[in-house]
């Protein structure tokens, strides 16, 4: 069972948690977020996220895995029998699950357009382009569906291989080059962006908080970023977790995750700002930013076919440390439960995520208006999956926390977080209630009516619900 294995060293489940943390989420989503929602007031709601929710409830996570050392679903099936609690909580572990392989579909697709783009940089075809045809050919790789397909095939299979030659030979060997490696590229294309572009302008707009810029729509979309940038709630800091000795520090791996993972995305936007910025283009182009306002930085600059090569090639690693985390507690679960061998498990995570993939190919294309799913769903299958993983992400680290913070015990978790009385209480105090209270606002945001005193009115409903059932099930508690 996958619940003995340990990682081989102390510190591989911080490169394990960075791998999984850094990704599309930092250097696609939240620059495109940050420059939707007006700078520096956005990143100030989502460094004070980070730090009073993200950090508490990643150690709550962490620590789920760890005392279980199990897969998310059998780990939780595990501690609900230890803890006398409802099964119900069982549901932490199949959310997960469900939010990973909805995830992993339509991450895969996205990462296949940066490897097209890795393509089209290192082969110098964009060169010299002006913004049209640079906005033009990503509209014709959005219209094709078999060249998406062909991406999306690559990315997800390199990912599977990975996996497949399990957590020792395939996913720590294969972080400890590819992290360092990333680490390195980013700071080129920084300095890069310093030489050529205009960081000074970049840097102001990251660092100059006016909060009268943030909408709450903003203020919210900076919460849910957060934990998805954290990979929060979907079982796969759990999976990793389940795999770390129990003599590393909790606390400070979560510290840790959560401030390179921050350093990160702030190094990533004060780059591509400064790109873009340099090149006098427009912030606002939502999640076009990346795939056609900086290959039209770079299509201008000296150098730029090169750089933006080594460029695509960091997103393309950050993607895949990412997209690996989403496999693996999955296919444990598998292997657990079934008794299959890795690489089956692997592969039937993978060719159903694969499959469920193509919905969000086609949602560019042949669906994207008109069809049978948009008068269903009101959307298209693209919107409507990011749209799930949104409300299970949340939900997810909710039930985390709120499990972790009233169904353990004081003992277990102190001996689990280190014996300081005044971080175990605070810590408790954070994911009992401002966890879940924030949880609360975000999970509220996917609900589209939702405005004014609504927000808050339901929010308030929220936690007074997680408090009564918290109290139902609290019965092992100190
Ligand atoms: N944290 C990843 C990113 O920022 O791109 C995305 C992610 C990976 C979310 C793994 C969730 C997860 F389990």
């Amino acid at each position: 069972m996958s619940g003995h294995n340990v990682w081989t060293h102390k510190g591989t489940f911080l490169l394990a948690a960075v791998g999984s943390a850094v990704g599309l989420g930092n250097l696609w989503r939240f620059p495109y977020l940050t420059g939707e929602n007006g700078g520096g007031a956005f990143i100030l709601i989502y460094a004070l996220t980070i730090f009073a929710v993200g950090i508490p409830i990643l150690i709550a996570e962490t620590l789920l895995g760890r005392t279980s050392r199990q897969s998310p679903i059998m780990g939780m099936r595990h501690l609900t029998k230890t803890h006398k609690t409802s099964r119900a909580w069982e549901s932490i572990g199949w959310l997960g699950a469900v939010s990973a392989f909805l995830i992993l579909s339509f991450y895969s697709v996205i990462a296949g357009w940066a490897l097209h783009y890795t393509w089209l940089m290192l082969t110098g075809s964009l060169v010299g382009a002006d913004a049209q045809t640079i906005s033009d050919g990503f509209d014709t790789l959005l219209a094709s569906p078999s060249l998406m397909t062909f991406y999306h095939t690559l990315f997800i299979a390199a990912s599977a291989l990975i996996v497949g030659m399990g957590i020792h030979k395939g996913i720590e060997s294969g972080l400890r080059i590819m992290m360092p490696a990333l680490f390195i590229i980013l700071m080129v294309v920084l300095i890069y962006g310093i030489i050529n572009g205009d960081v000074g302008a970049a840097a102001n707009f990251l660092f100059t908080f006016n909060i009268g810029d943030l909408s709450l729509e903003g203020w919210l979309q900076a919460m849910g970023q957060s934990f998805f940038t954290l990979s929060l709630g979907m079982g796969a800091i759990m999976a990793y977790g389940a795999y770390m000795p129990s003599e590393a520090s909790l606390t400070r791996t979560a510290i840790a995750v959560a401030f390179v993972d921050t350093a990160v995305a702030m190094v990533a936007g004060l780059a591509i700002f400064s790109l873009v910025f340099g090149a006098g283009l427009e912030t606002g182009q939502g999640p076009g930013l990346m795939f056609v306002t900086l290959p039209l930085a770079f299509a201008e600059m000296p150098f730029g076919a090169l750089v933006g090569g080594v460029f695509f090639i960091l997103v393309l690693g950050a993607a895949i440390s990412s997209s690996i985390s989403l496999i693996e507690p999955v296919a444990a679960f598998l292997v657990e439960r079934f008794d299959m061998t890795r690489p089956q498990a692997v592969t039937i995570m993978v060719v159903a995520a694969w499959a469920m993939g193509l919905l969000t190919v086609v949602s560019f294309n042949v669906w994207a208006e008109g069809t049978i799913f948009h008068t269903l769903f009101g959307r298209s299958a693209f919107d409507f999956i990011e749209l799930l993983t949104n409300i299970f992400m949340p939900l997810g680290g909710l039930l985390i926390a709120l499990f972790a913070g009233w169904a353990l015990t004081q003992s277990e978790v102190m001996k689990e977080l280190g014996t300081n009385k005044t971080w175990f209480k605070t810590w408790r105090f954070l994911v009992r209630f401002v966890g879940p209270a924030a949880v609360s606002f975000v999970f509220l945001r996917t609900i589209p009516q939702v405005d004014g005193y609504v927000i808050p009115t339901l929010g308030a409903l929220f936690i007074v619900g997680a408090f009564a059932l918290s109290q139902r099930m609290r019965v092992s508690a100190s």
